[in-house]
């Protein structure tokens, strides 16, 4: 992490978890255990039904409310989905974008991903663009094989004014939901990867702005070693970030730094 140049980000992705009544309850608490972070940003991607709610909880404070998931289209016979600007409507800054959940359970494709994230730049919302490998892959050896490949099909036709808004998250699939998270070698390994790429595709400026979280079993213990990493710039929690006071823990990683 280079603070002067990137701002560390701590995401809380809720997914499908917490009722309007429990978003309001757990945003509450953060509210009160993060009064002294001003200098990290922070932000919480309840489930859609939330939003709206968490948004009025969060408009005293500097945090920033995230989406999980969006479609590409403006408007028009797409039932169920959600659009750009409804989510700027319910105020939202940022939203998730190919999170592996939505790439394996609902077969989301990089073309998808593209799609979606520049449908975000067009309304205005920070895309949160999610890359991994699975397990196999890591075994073969192809971690960053499949990075590359995903970030090539992702980010095709993102124009370099574009690209500077957005945030990236390298989320290895083995890693999600099992409690096994990176070593921060291995992080620290494909988040320099993944900002050699964005050297080589826009500029050293540019990619040396764009901040590149990690997700996968996050946790209190390990926030400290993973942020330790040069392009570590911030996390992307699930489980962690349900509990207030682990999700504050891991936002306050710099208290227990070595
Ligand atoms: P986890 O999820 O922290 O529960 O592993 C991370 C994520 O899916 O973003």
């Amino acid at each position: 992490m280079i603070p002067d140049l990137r701002r560390p980000l701590i995401v809380g992705n809720w997914k499908m978890n917490n009722t309007v009544a429990e978003s309001i309850k757990l945003v509450t608490a953060l509210k009160h255990l993060l009064v002294d972070s001003p200098h990290i940003d922070v932000a919480v991607a309840p489930p859609f039904t939330a939003l709206y709610s968490v948004s009025v909880a969060l408009s005293d404070t500097n945090m920033s409310l995230a989406a999980q998931n969006m479609f590409w289209e403006e408007d028009g016979a797409f039932t169920g989905e959600i659009s750009g600007a409804f989510l700027k409507d319910v105020g939202c800054e940022m939203v998730l974008v190919g999170h592996s959940e939505r790439r394996n359970l609902f077969g989301e494709t990089d073309k998808m991903v593209n799609q979606k994230l520049q449908a975000a730049l067009k309304s205005d919302l920070i895309p949160i663009v999610c890359v991994g490998e699975n397990l196999a892959q890591r075994e073969k050896d192809s971690t960053l094989d499949v990075i590359e490949a995903q970030m090539r099909v992702a980010f095709s036709d993102v124009a370099m004014h574009d690209f500077e808004k957005m945030v990236l998250a390298y989320e290895p699939v083995w890693a999600i939901g099992t409690g096994k998270n990176a070593t921060p070698q291995q992080a620290g390994e494909v988040h320099h990867f993944m900002r050699t790429w964005l050297m080589k595709h826009y500029d050293a400026p540019t990619a040396n702005r764009i901040r590149i979280l990690y997700g996968g079993s996050v946790k209190p213990e390990n926030a400290p070693a993973l942020m330790k990493e040069t392009h570590v710039d911030g996390l992307l929690v699930g489980g962690a970030s349900l509990d207030s006071d682990s999700f504050a823990k891991i936002v306050k990683f710099e208290e227990r730094m070595s």
